[in-house]
């Protein structure tokens, strides 16, 4: 019989900090009606000084494995979606590792943005598939506060911090029905940090080492390639509109989340939404967004749920999953 992956357990965690839109007023041109119009964002969670995206990562994760019942030793795969690693090397998911004294098993980051989750989530339930791994945790943490630049209203009102977690383990029935990741990377400028290690001259000089994004183009995009990928992953699993119980998006933005719903002509009450709390947590939004339902009684087992997200490189993805 095929082995599939079942997610056994997810947590989440947000840093104490909140970050009002009427805050915001105080640092750039800009209005909680604007903000609450424009995005559905009321407000998001920001790292204290001292706080990294490994510390955010520990807290989801150990609220995963306790909802899985497992202990650190089970654990034989570790992935971490990151965009906002604490060190150049080692990577976050290697940090990880050590704070959980988990040893020896693969651990590694993963980097495809918004949907670094997805992808993430895509790759360990491949290394279950495959037998590799029996249980994998996978991880979607972002300090995104780190790269943005507090003095662009384009940005600055859109991102948050935080972590979310899973626990997949190797089952006979599943689990992760299907996954599907696509990426082009000509549209790399429209959502980007021009500066990196191996290129940050003159990009650092310029101060260019934040997020800059042209909104318009971006949301567009995401509108169409989600609307594609709602289409496809129905299509892979021979499934209707109405055989979706949840739509768990990423959390960007509630006029892009009410599109999807449309386009999966699926009312509103199914469609988990933190965004007006989280803000934009990229690579943590949809573990964040999981979590969240599955805590409050929402999500049951059984259920089945599309996850989906749209974010730089440009990078999208889905996952359908029985829970
Ligand atoms: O997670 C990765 C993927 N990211 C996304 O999916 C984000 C996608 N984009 C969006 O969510 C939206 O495009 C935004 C929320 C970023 C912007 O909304 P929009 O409706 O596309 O507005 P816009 O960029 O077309 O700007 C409209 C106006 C502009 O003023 P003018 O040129 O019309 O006078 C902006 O300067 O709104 C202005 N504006 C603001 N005003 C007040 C832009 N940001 C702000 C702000 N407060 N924070």
């Amino acid at each position: 019989m095929a082995t599939h992956s079942r997610i056994i357990g997810t947590g989440g965690y947000l840093p104490e900090k909140i970050l009002t839109n009427a805050d915001l007023e105080k640092l750039v041109d800009t209005s909680d009606e604007w903000i609450r119009d424009r995005t559905g964002i009321e407000q998001r969670h920001i790292a204290a000084e001292d706080e990294h995206t490994v510390d955010l990562a520990e807290q989801a994760s150990r609220r995963a494995m306790s909802a899985a019942g497992v202990n650190p030793a089970d654990i034989d795969l570790i992935v971490v979606a990151t965009t906002t690693s604490d060190q150049v090397f080692p990577s976050t998911a290697c940090l990880l590792q050590s704070r959980l004294d988990i040893h020896g098993c693969a651990a590694f980051d993963i980097q495809a943005v918004c949907t670094g989750f997805v992808y993430a989530l895509s790759v360990a339930d491949k290394f279950v598939q495959t037998g590799s791994a029996k249980c994998a945790l996978v991880v979607g943490a972002e300090t995104f506060s780190r790269i943005i630049d507090w003095t662009d209203r384009n940005t600055c009102v859109l991102f948050g911090d935080g972590a979310g977690a899973v626990v997949l383990k190797a089952d006979q029935s599943p689990g992760i029905l299907s996954t599907h990741l696509h990426a082009d990377g000509d549209y790399a400028k429209l959502l980007h940090v021009p500066s990196g290690v191996s290129n940050n001259y003159p990009a650092v000089q310029e101060g260019r080492a934040f997020v800059e994004m042209q909104g318009s183009e971006v949301f567009k995009m995401a509108v169409k390639k989600l609307g594609s990928i709602v289409d496809e992953t129905l299509q892979a699993n021979g499934l209707e509109r109405g055989d979706i119980d949840w739509l768990v998006p990423h959390q960007a933005n509630v006029r892009i989340i009410t599109a999807t719903a449309k386009k999966l002509r699926m009312s509103m009450d199914r469609v988990v939404m933190t965004v007006a709390k989280h803000g934009n947590t990229s690579a943590a939004s949809i573990p964040l967004a999981l979590d969240s339902a599955v805590r409050s009684g929402s999500i049951k087992t059984g259920d089945k749920m599309l996850l989906e997200g749209f974010g730089g490189g440009f990078t999208w993805g889905s996952a359908l999953v029985q829970y």
